[in-house]
């Protein structure tokens, strides 16, 4: 039995009977690549226009097929683009609405392509169009630190490493470390931007085509700096997703860690924050409880894109070069990646917009003994060893807790007790008497410090990061 058309079949001859529908379930994709549909258009016009340069396509078939695309552009922008049960994946639709539209010339279209160098020509024009959205709302929430940094250079507030009181340090220098990691993640997003530039059509399945394409035509046309250097690889890996994947990682990271940060300075335990109601929930049972759930959110969804990005990894890891139909997880492991990554710098941009800290909480937080390191730098500028001074104040600590002493009075009493105790002790003990959180905070002079004049220098360099005035 010979046909021209095996039913259910959307790619011809080569098959007897239609696919099974457990399988055309599983492989269609359309749902999720139909986002690229503006990009599929884009790339096919500049597909079709380099097919008529060449003079594989008649100017007829050119203007038939342009004019095609650009109704079916209308259509879509319309919102009246109407898939088909047997649409494949957005490729296959288009191609499928253009013979509607314009018949026999449609056929042409796919000369010299493969909807392997399709795809990836629609993800990588996807992702530079849509990575500007994503630079914008990262640029917000760093400008969102910057605002409360400039608010809290003379702020003092301990700072923590293992959760245990360290220094005194300053909101300034809080909002600047987010600050300084988010501008990063921004060099790291424009360097992927920026590496966006080999056009992979043209690069047909994996080994080029017979046929006399002129890619360096569609490149241009399309925006990018060159075609792709090898067809194998710019159709049968996703380097450039995992480049996106990696800084939404990172970035979701950085955004976890916000939230934990919050979630435990808004403790009444800590309460250095205050989140406003419209960024907290309520307990269903116990009345009094103010739920930090949008920055427990950060912190629990913050993780994810890592999930995606090693999702990606391990899809390509062991693949043959060339495409495998693996690759096709990448879109659902991006999108969602990136779509998550929006609301959360959005969501964690409110957050730190909305912050209001409490600075007698701040302040009451600062004890005495943040004044430690303070302490042994001290005995260092008097002429002391390192590891001396470390140990005097060690000693000090150490009689602080088991006397029930502050550092002050302990240092004194270990002074006094210990005939070998450094010179300037005695002079430090009544210095350290007086001495105030601002004070120890005034006193940090080194560059990326806490101290206000470096926090201010900080703030200056991020602007000028972020291409602020
Ligand atoms: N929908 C496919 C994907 O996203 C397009 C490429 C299909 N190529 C193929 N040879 N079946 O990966």
């Amino acid at each position: 039995m010979s046909q021209a058309h095996t039913p259910g079949r959307s790619l011809g001859g080569r098959f007897a009977e239609a696919t099974d529908p457990i399988l055309e379930r599983i492989n269609r994709s359309v749902d999720v690549d139909q986002r690229m549909w503006s990009q599929d258009l884009a790339g096919s016009m500049a597909h079709v226009q380099m097919l008529g340069s060449v003079g594989l396509l008649s100017e007829d078939d050119v203007s038939a097929i342009s004019r095609g695309l650009t109704a079916i552009r209308s259509e879509f922008e319309a919102g009246t683009f109407a898939f088909e049960e047997a649409d494949e994946d957005i490729h296959m639709a288009v191609e499928r609405r253009l013979t509607e539209l314009v018949g026999q010339p449609a056929r042409r279209l796919h000369t010299g392509r493969s909807r392997n160098d399709q795809v990836m020509t629609d993800l990588m024009l996807w992702m530079r169009e849509e990575g500007e959205a994503m630079r914008e709302v990262l640029v917000g929430l760093i400008e969102a630190f910057l605002t409360q940094a400039q608010a809290g250079h003379d702020t003092p507030m301990p700072s923590f490493t293992h959760l245990q009181p360290a220094q005194v340090s300053s909101v300034a220098q809080w909002a600047l470390s987010h600050a300084a990691e988010l501008v990063g993640h921004l060099r790291r997003w424009d360097d992927f931007l920026a590496r966006l530039d080999q056009c992979p059509l043209g690069s047909g399945a994996s080994v080029g085509s017979y046929l006399p394409l002129d890619r360096q035509h569609t490149a241009k046309a399309l925006g990018f700096a060159r075609p792709s250097l090898n067809a194998m690889a710019s159709t049968g890996g996703r380097t450039e997703v995992m480049d996106a994947l990696g800084v939404l990682a990172m970035i979701g990271s950085s955004i976890s860690r916000l939230g934990e940060e919050l979630v435990i300075f808004a403790s009444p335990l800590f309460g250095f924050i205050r989140l406003p109601d419209r960024l907290t929930t309520g307990s269903s049972l116990l009345p009094q409880k103010r739920n930090p759930d949008g920055a427990e959110l950060l912190r629990g969804e913050g993780k994810m894109a890592a999930q995606d990005f090693a999702g990606l990894v391990s899809a390509t890891s062991g693949l043959l070069s060339g495409y495998a139909k693996d690759l096709q997880c990448d879109k659902t492991l991006l999108f969602r990646a990136w779509d998550r990554t929006t609301d959360l710098l959005t969501l964690a941009g409110l957050h730190v917009e909305a912050l209001a800290f409490d600075e007698a909480k701040l302040r009451a937080a600062c004890k005495p003994s943040l004044a430690s390191l303070w302490l042994a730098d001290q005995l260092v500028l008097s002429g002391l060893p390192f590891r001396r001074a470390h140990h005097w104040v060690g000693l000090a600590a150490r009689a602080g807790s088991e006397r029930g002493l502050e550092l002050a009075e302990a240092f004194a009493a270990v002074i006094a007790e210990h005939d070998d105790a450094p010179e300037a002790g005695e002079r430090l003990a009544k210095e350290l008497t007086g001495l105030t959180p601002d004070d120890l905070l005034a006193g940090l002079a080194t560059e990326g410090s806490a101290g206000p004049e470096s926090t201010r220098a900080q703030v200056v360099a991020v602007r000028e990061m972020i291409g602020g005035a």
